[in-house]
């Protein structure tokens, strides 16, 4: 430890007008009695300062009553000490602060499992209905049977005596209708629809993915009948991910917990999940085994048809002109995704609205459709997405 004496001989106060305490007015002890306790503040202040931080960590298992394994941050565990002086009873799942050179528990920051985990999904009622879904007929009835129909009739499932999907997983193109799907189905059995992002929970909430799946799925069965949708479950799911920093074991830790969540409620237990990718390739197989999302499906780029519904469907809204002849603006459009069929429709409105006109014509469609094909052609160049 410093001299502290000699800390108040120097004179880094002397210039600071915030610490020239003697002021001239008063009687000489006044002025003692004023410069000493000011002393003392900035004495308690230091104090502060000399104090190491603590780190902060949670309480995996209890070994003895003055021994447990904690887990910091960085996903070390540790087996440490309890401080004596600490009274309260510490039980797996406390958050705790740790000594940094012996990590023994001096203090219980309280229980963080029953944090909000509203903040960290979307969780809605959505109004996305299987009418605003161009084509992908034959998906949408593999859809209804595997996720709508135990929702809404399990009784059938338990006379015939068989025990449906937990859940589905969607694989394909970017823009086709994933989230759409998920979202549908959803709103047509009432469930709540609890959406997550596999990149967002290993991105953005370091340390706290495992945790966070358990909460989720915990909300789910608390909002029952509910489904949980796992947007770019590769991120968590990817068999490509080699053990060995920190963040890797994280996420690895993120995917254990969300296969044992699976694994743990039963298939007629008014949740589901529904899993989307655009990366099948570097998913993991183990989240499609039997009684996981054992249900793969391809959600492919529109045909002929569900590129005509598709059209039609972002058309609905558009003032037209009569002589829009949509059986063209469909030909041209081969090979575009439902998601740049919109594009094309909104930006043939913005045409028609920078030439100030209210209806919208098959040029502007067509005019639409290059813009959209250059970005998407730019978009090819740079892409890795493998089919
Ligand atoms: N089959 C479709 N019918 C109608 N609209 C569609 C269809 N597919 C995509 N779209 C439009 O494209 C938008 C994006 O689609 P969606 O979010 O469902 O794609 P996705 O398959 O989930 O893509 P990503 O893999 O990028 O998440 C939708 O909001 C919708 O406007
Ligand atoms: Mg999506």
């Amino acid at each position: 430890m410093a001299d502290e004496d000699s800390f108040y001989d120097d004179d880094v106060f002397s210039d600071n007008p915030e610490y020239n305490v003697v002021s001239d007015s008063g009687s000489d002890e006044d002025k003692l009695i004023h410069a000493k306790t000011q002393i003392a503040e900035l004495k308690a202040e230091l104090m502060r300062y000399k104090i190491p931080p603590l780190l902060v960590g949670e309480v995996i298992e209890l070994l003895s009553y003055d021994n447990v394994i904690v887990r910091l941050k960085n996903g070390n565990e540790f087996s440490v000490f309890v401080d004596k002086a600490l009274d309260s009873k510490l039980v797996p799942g406390d958050e705790v602060l740790l000594d940094q050179k012996s990590l023994s528990v001096v203090q219980k920051i309280g229980l963080k499992k029953n944090y909000d985990v509203n903040e960290f999904v979307i969780i809605e009622k959505p109004n996305t209905t299987w009418k605003n879904i161009g084509g992908l007929k034959q998906e949408i009835i593999e859809i209804k049977e595997v996720i709508e129909l135990p929702l809404t009739k399990p009784e059938l499932f338990k006379e015939v005596g068989i025990e449906p999907p937990k859940g589905i997983l969607l694989y394909g193109p970017p823009g086709t209708g994933k989230t759409l799907l998920a979202k549908a189905v959803a709103n047509s059995t009432n469930a709540v629809f609890i959406e997550i992002v596999g990149s967002e929970l290993v991105q953005k909430f370091i340390g706290q993915g495992a945790k966070l799946v358990k909460s989720i799925f915990q909300l789910a069965r608390d909002k029952a009948p509910a489904i949980i949708f796992i947007d770019e479950i590769d991120a968590i799911a990817s068999k490509r991910i080699e053990v060995g920093t920190s963040g890797e074991r994280e996420v690895q830790r993120t995917f254990m917990q969300l296969l044992a969540e699976i694994d743990g409620f039963k298939s007629l237990d008014n949740v589901k999940v529904i899993g989307a990718t655009n990366r099948i390739d570097i998913l993991d197989s183990a989240v499609i085994r039997p009684g996981r999302l054992d249900r793969i499906l391809l959600i492919p780029e529109p045909d002929k048809d569900g590129r005509k519904a598709i059209f039609e469907i972002h058309t609905k809204k558009m003032t037209l002109d009569k002589s829009v002849d949509s059986e063209i603006i469909v030909k041209n459009i081969k090979g575009f995704t439902g998601a740049e069929i919109r594009s094309v429709c909104v930006e043939a409105g913005y045409f028609a609205i920078r030439e100030n006109r209210k209806h919208v014509f098959t040029d502007d469609f067509l005019k639409a459709r290059d813009k959209v094909l250059g970005i998407k052609k730019k978009k090819n160049a740079l892409s890795t997405y493998i089919d």
